[in-house]
């Protein structure tokens, strides 16, 4: 089975719990993409929903698909999001941010009451860090200062996109992505991620800690669910 046919029914199998009249949070990304044609395809069936999207390419994609979208001022409350990760543990960590959308994810995860993590078997990782660098969304002041900072606890980053042409983000900003294999990977999640946070100059980093709710895993052999408290 290839990659692109568990990414969507990972992402197909979340849409399952969406209700009428919720109010949904649209993640980012290649697996999400599939949630967001299933959910197109059910608005258009007559379910009645609200989307929040997480960045600007998802509120392009859930327009095309006419399904009609909201903001956290009219809506600030969440009831389900469907989200993606670049790497998931066993105890439903994760690393997000290789779309670059890792601030809006974790503004919309804050306010969410319940959030599906829909991956392919690829990201599932024993220990976070080890084989996807953590994206951190910093600001472009001083940003050579900041990575300076940061690499004192990761040890190496790149900006992303490189010194000539660097990414800029949804929300003005640089993303640092940080090498943490050498140090073995990130074995206390929770502590770096309050650290990377406590960098001035830092926005935002990956780490998704004891946010997740379930994990839907796409795998060849079929799907597999990771579940908080199971
Ligand atoms: C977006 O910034 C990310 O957090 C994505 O959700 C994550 O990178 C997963 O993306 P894919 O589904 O494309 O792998």
């Amino acid at each position: 089975m290839n990659t692109q046919h568990l990414k969507k029914i990972a992402a197909e199998k979340a849409t399952e719990e969406i209700r009428p009249g919720m109010v949904v949070g649209l993640g980012t990304g290649s697996t999400v993409y599939y949630a967001l044609l299933k959910i197109g395809t059910l608005v258009r069936a007559g379910l009645d929903i609200v989307g929040i999207p997480t960045s600007e390419g998802t509120e392009r994609i859930a327009t095309a698909q006419g399904i009609p979208l909201s903001t956290l001022t009219a809506h600030p409350t969440i009831n389900l999001t469907i989200d993606g990760a670049d790497e998931a543990d066993l105890h439903l960590n994760l690393i997000k941010g290789g779309g670059a959308a890792l601030v809006r994810e974790k503004i919309i995860a804050n306010v969410s009451q319940r959030i599906l993590i829909v991956v392919d078997e690829s990201k599932c990782a024993r220990c976070l860090g080890t084989t996807y660098p953590l994206p951190v969304e910093i600001v472009q002041f001083g940003w050579e200062a900041t990575q300076r900072a940061v690499n004192q606890l990761c040890g190496h980053s790149i900006l992303r996109g490189g010194d000539e042409h660097p990414l800029v983000t949804d929300n003005g900003n640089y993303i640092l992505d940080c090498d943490f294999s050498p140090v073995g990977g990130i074995t206390e999640p929770a502590k770096v991620e309050g650290a990377l946070n406590n960098i001035p100059g830092v926005v935002e980093n990956g780490l998704f800690v004891n946010r997740a709710d379930k994990v839907i895993v796409g795998a060849a052999a079929g799907l597999r669910y990771m579940e908080k408290n199971s």
